[in-house]
């Protein structure tokens, strides 16, 4: 197993060491697993061609790393606790054993479906067992996962399943959230139909009693097939750098690209960076609440925890259902040690009062984990007030789909910890602050861009079909540098606070939307001729989402309806992306202001967005600056959707 720092004085010492000797330091933590065939050389390529390779020459399979590993010393340990969406059902637990016969036996019928090492294989899937057991079970043949988020539209589906070319798709009939069922099969049905030509076979999992349409020939039933299966499936011998998955998610620009990660660096990260920021220690109890359709799923439900033997926990519903003590409820349920969530959760959670955690026994917990967006003072004293009774470590741990795993953190317990920081980078990894000019900032309180300046394991290895995609995106903008998208501040301690994108990217509670994709969504209404989409602090959310529309002229002149307009747009964003995508403000504008070479300029209507058109600024050399007092005051008369 990797090595697990154990005091902050040794995390320092390490930290020196991995800087000055990082393939040493990383040739270390690898040796903790088991390889097929050793590699032959730890780092090769680098930044500037968008080559970097880890441990090449080698062999391994990460499920045998995840599952087989583990069968001398915890057969029948829990691997893996499935708690129900709704809490009057039995949970389910999976031993190392049961689990690794679960995936052989998925791994069996994938094969006798057709799939082969490196066919895609897409995920449409709620947070059930049989997800996880899906994805490992990839992994085990060397076929190539995508999971897609549930919440996702078909048209959305459709997209990731085309630009990958998906073979299969694992769905469910339907997905039990809350008191909501929400029909999944038609979801998938739909999307297929979307010109989806290399799907031959949909996979359904039956996780109700309501009925669905079967198409003949293509839809099978997952216990059907899964019947009669053997219990035991070689694992695939695969090459450090063959890929083990793909994960859609959204840039400043263009559709979503389909980030990759390869087997040997993200075995190797995930496992490293869980023992170490959540400071595992054997027979814990570890939950975290994403979904495994973001990256912290793939990497903190399900590798990173079974990598170290770890036992985890994944829900199926929500925080609010039955009611808000859920997630205090859970936790108490399964003596939860390391809780790990993200700050929307924790500032919805708080809306509702203190009372709700005090209901419950938490003393259970000894770490408390939060992710995905930039976690806010009030949220933060609150989580470690009412959650870690003043006394548990918080580790607000960075990491973005490209890195795979966590960046910056603290080490449970062992850092210094400071509200709204991320705090320090892991061993082994290098950051840096630069100005636009590419020049980096030296010194502490000081704030820039955040680059990454050496390569690291389980780092992003192209965008799925299109390198020169990845290459602009990542490694131009600064020589040398991996650049993250982000703004950061470090303090005189060298701590790290994440600021936020400093791209067209938004993060609406804990998920990365692209400005332009929303924008696009919405110039799909016949009504809309333009749009423009920023985000503006929402106090549950982080960011919501704010969107400027010009609508055509007929329909400018005529008082329009403003409410049917306002649910029509709804539902063409919801069509087109997923109800996460929808604006929480709408306003409809007669013009947006350019620069004189057209570009929209998204910092004032950022500004209008948040209540500051007083700081505006100098708006002289716009194309056309008399268009931004109108917008001014137009933003009183606004459509709010929340
Ligand atoms: C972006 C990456 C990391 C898994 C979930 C999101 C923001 C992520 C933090 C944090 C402040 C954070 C960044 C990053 N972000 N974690 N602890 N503090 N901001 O993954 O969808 O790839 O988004 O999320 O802006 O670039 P993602």
């Amino acid at each position: 197993m990797t090595h697990q720092i154990k005091s902050f004085k040794e995390y320092q010492k390490i930290y020196k060491n991995s800087v000055r000797h990082p393939e040493k330091f990383w040739a270390k933590q690898a040796k903790t697993f088991k390889w097929m065939k050793p590699w032959k050389k730890v780092l090769s390529g680098g930044f500037e061609e968008a080559d970097v390779r880890w441990f090449e020459g080698g062999q391994l399979n990460i499920t045998e790393n995840c599952l087989d590993r583990h069968l001398k010393d915890k057969a029948n340990d829990v691997a893996l606790i499935w708690e129900p969406n709704d809490p009057s059902q039995a949970f389910k637990t999976y031993t190392y054993k049961e689990l690794y016969s679960e995936v052989c036996r998925c791994a069996n019928m994938l094969k006798s479906n057709g799939i082969k090492k490196g066919d895609r294989v897409c995920f449409y899937m709620p947070m059930v067992a049989e997800l996880t057991i899906g994805v490992l079970a990839c992994a085990r043949i060397g076929a190539i996962h995508s999971v897609v988020f549930a919440g996702f539209s078909a048209n959305a589906l459709a997209d990731r399943i085309k630009d990958c070319s998906c073979k299969m798709v694992i769905c469910s009939d339907y997905n039990n959230r809350g008191n909501k069922s929400i029909a999944v099969k038609e979801i998938v049905d739909e999307a297929v139909a979307k010109d989806c030509s290399s799907v031959e076979t949909v996979i359904v999992y039956k996780a109700s009693n309501t009925k669905v349409k079967m198409k003949r020939g293509r839809d099978k039933w997952w216990h059907k097939e899964i019947e009669g299966k053997r219990k035991t499936c070689k694992p695939a011998k695969m090459n450090s750098e063959d890929v083990l998955f793909i994960l859609y998610t959204s840039g400043s620009t263009g559709k979503p690209k389909g980030v990759v990660h390869t087997c040997g660096g993200y075995m190797v990260y995930t496992c490293y960076s869980f023992k170490n920021v959540f400071q595992y220690q054997q027979g814990d109890v570890y939950w975290c609440s994403a979904d495994i359709g973001w990256i912290t799923g793939h990497s903190y439900i399900i590798y990173g925890p079974l990598l170290a033997g770890a036992k985890t926990l994944m829900f199926e519903g929500v925080p609010t259902f039955p009611d808000a003590g859920r997630f205090w409820h859970i936790c108490e349920k399964h003596k939860v040690n390391q809780f790990y969530t993200a700050p929307t959760a924790i500032r919805a959670l708080m809306a509702q009062g203190d009372d709700w955690p005090s209901h419950y026994d938490l003393n259970s917990l000894k770490v408390l984990g939060t992710v995905g967006e930039p976690i806010n003072e009030e949220a933060w004293n609150w989580y470690k007030e009412k959650i870690g009774k003043n006394t548990l470590p918080i580790v607000d741990t960075w990491f973005q789909t490209e890195t795979a795993g966590i960046m910056i953190s603290g080490l449970g317990g062992l850092s210094p910890q400071k509200a709204t920081y991320a705090g320090l980078p892991l061993p082994g990894i290098q950051l840096c602050l630069l100005n636009s000019k590419g020049k980096e900032i030296k010194g502490n309180g000081k704030e820039g861009l955040l680059c990454i300046k050496y390569p690291w394991p389980s780092m992003i290895r192209t965008t799925y079909g299109d390198h020169a995609r990845c290459k602009e995106v990542y490694f131009s903008s600064f020589k040398n540098k991996y650049f993250t998208g982000d703004g950061a501040r470090r303090d005189k301690k060298g701590m790290y606070r994440i600021i936020g994108r400093v791209d067209d990217v938004i993060n609406v509670s804990g998920h990365r939307m692209g400005t332009a994709e929303i924008e696009n969504a919405i110039n799909e209404h016949p009504n809309v001729i333009e749009s423009a989409v920023v985000g503006y602090p929402h106090k549950i959310k982080g960011e919501g989402i704010y969107a400027y529309v010009i609508l055509n002229k007929n329909k400018m002149d005529a008082n329009i309806d403003t409410k049917k307009f306002n649910s029509s747009l709804l539902k063409v964003v919801t069509k087109e992306i997923g109800p996460i995508a929808k604006p929480d403000k709408i306003q409809i504008v007669t013009g947006l202001p350019k620069t004189r070479s057209g570009k929209i300029m998204r910092r004032i209507l950022r500004k209008i967005a948040a209540g500051e058109a007083k700081n505006i600024g100098d708006v002289s050399t716009l194309l056309n600056p008399d268009v931004v007092k109108k917008v001014i005051r137009g933003a009183s008369k606004i459509l709010v959707n929340n």
